[in-house]
């Protein structure tokens, strides 16, 4: 039985129509639907559109699917033809008739939009608050691997020295935006669409407000067309995921990239890392390869919800349909992304080889910058210095106080500390620069973001 059986239509549906129409992927919509459905009950009632014995046996039969759905007891049927079919269909068992009165002044137009933004408000929660964790473990592990020196990389060419817990941080402040994301997206989300009815509202006495303030959202839609027409929030939502898991992405081919033999930054604990069912010597990041590799799949579900959009008419279409999978799917994806690279992260065990000589070239450059020569020119000097050490099969490392002034008077023979990747961090000076003061200032600035919430 559909909600729409009878009236005007004669039979039931084609089972080619019900098949290709019903969707099931909602069903996690349920709690969602039946606090949206609690809320609209009591505005009937507060407004006089349910008399309070109906408004009390309607609450209380939602109470129960509730609880139904809670421990696992409620059933959804194959006629059951989406979420909120099925659960006025189950009022219906509960409470007979008076249930027939919960749709008033309401459409599952307006329904469907309520509950995928009640949906999209937990999830923000649920996934700031992963990616607060996460944050916090790259935190633990700056503070773990202490003054350790690594390269920075660009063009994947060895740059300069930098702390490693300033590699490490640098995901940190990308993940605190993608929080900021989140939260901006909220405010945007925590909007009700319930009252805006098919697409014009309704000649009912209706409070809509009320039914916002009974779902702690903190506005009411302006314009029922754009409430129940429109898909840029779930749009919102998807993205900031899609750009969450872009960030682990690179996280993930980092650290598949440090624990092979060729790198040697790191390894992961065995639980967090798999075998291989031919080669006895593997120890593979699978949790790495597949975060990157499901971050494919979430721009996809981007792709689909820009695309579920693009040149729809106003109001609701049944495509809308479709942009529950796309919210899911990269809900879950994100959600397992989180918890799966932040065990294997917290597992880590960083042991790094120090830099190649060669990070101090700009370095050295800098002290004859010091010194009133014009960058290009000491660019132009340490490039010569570099060229006649490569000539004679040397690094920087080699080169000795002596022979640094014989290259340029400017030198001293006391540059020579300058040399050294380890020691070269202790005179970068710029805030938010590769040095240890630097890293001490981020970690208080990130542990007060953390503490923020
Ligand atoms: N299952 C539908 C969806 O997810 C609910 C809204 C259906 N509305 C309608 N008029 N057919 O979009």
């Amino acid at each position: 039985m559909t909600l729409w059986s009878g009236g005007r239509f004669e039979g039931g549906p084609a089972e080619a129509l019900w098949s290709f129409t019903v969707d099931t992927s909602d069903r996690r919509l349920l709690d969602v639907d039946v606090a949206g459905s609690i809320a609209h009950a009591s505005m009937l009632a507060e407004v006089g559109l349910l008399t309070t014995q109906e408004a009390t046996a309607i609450g209380d039969a939602l109470g129960e699917i509730a609880a139904e759905a809670e421990s696992g007891r409620f059933s959804f049927l194959e006629t059951d033809e989406d979420v909120h079919s099925a659960v006025e269909r189950r009022l219906g068992e509960l409470v007979g008739d008076v249930a027939g009165k919960l749709h008033t002044g309401r459409s599952r137009n307006d329904q469907i939009a309520l509950d995928l933004r009640l949906y999209l408000r937990d999830a923000v929660d649920g996934r700031i608050s992963q990616l607060l964790q996460f944050m916090s473990t790259l935190i633990d592990q700056a503070k773990n691997v202490g003054s350790t020196v690594v390269p920075s990389y660009t063009h994947v060419q060895q740059a300069q020295a930098v702390p490693l817990a300033h590699h490490l941080l640098s995901y940190a402040w990308m993940i605190s935006r993608d929080v900021a994301r989140f939260r901006d997206a909220r405010e945007r989300i925590d909007v009700s669409p319930l009252g805006a009815g098919a697409s014009g509202g309704s000649s009912l006495a209706l409070d809509p407000a009320l039914t916002a303030e009974h779902l702690g959202m903190h506005g009411v839609f302006a314009n029922s067309m754009d409430a129940v027409g429109s898909r840029d929030l779930a749009a919102e939502f998807v993205w900031c995921v899609t750009q969450a898991m872009v960030h682990l992405s690179r996280l993930s081919e980092e650290l598949v990239l440090w624990c092979t033999t060729e790198f040697g930054w790191v390894t992961f604990a065995d639980a967090f890392t798999t075998g291989s069912s031919a080669m006895p010597q593997k120890k593979n990041a699978d949790i790495a390869e597949l975060a990157r590799g499901k971050t494919a799949t979430v721009i996809g579900d981007l792709t689909t919800i820009m695309t579920l959009q693009k040149g729809l008419p106003m109001t609701y279409n049944r495509d809308l349909q479709e942009d529950k999978r796309a919210v899911f799917h990269a809900d879950d994806t994100l959600s397992g992304a989180l918890g799966a690279l932040g065990g294997m992260v917290a597992s880590a065990a960083f042991d790094p080889p120090p830099p190649d000589a060669w990070v101090t070239a700009l370095d050295l450059a800098e002290v004859l910058v010091e010194r009133g020569v014009p960058f290009r020119q000491a660019h132009h000097i340490v490039g010569g210095l570099v060229a006649d050490l490569v000539a004679a099969d040397r690094d920087l490392a080699t080169v000795t106080g002596p022979e640094l002034v014989e290259h340029d008077a400017r030198f001293t023979v006391a540059d020579v500390a300058r040399l050294d990747p380890v020691e070269s961090i202790a005179f970068r000076r710029t805030s938010g620069g590769g040095s240890m003061d630097s890293v001490r200032e981020q970690i208080v600035v990130l542990e007060a973001f953390l503490g923020h919430i």
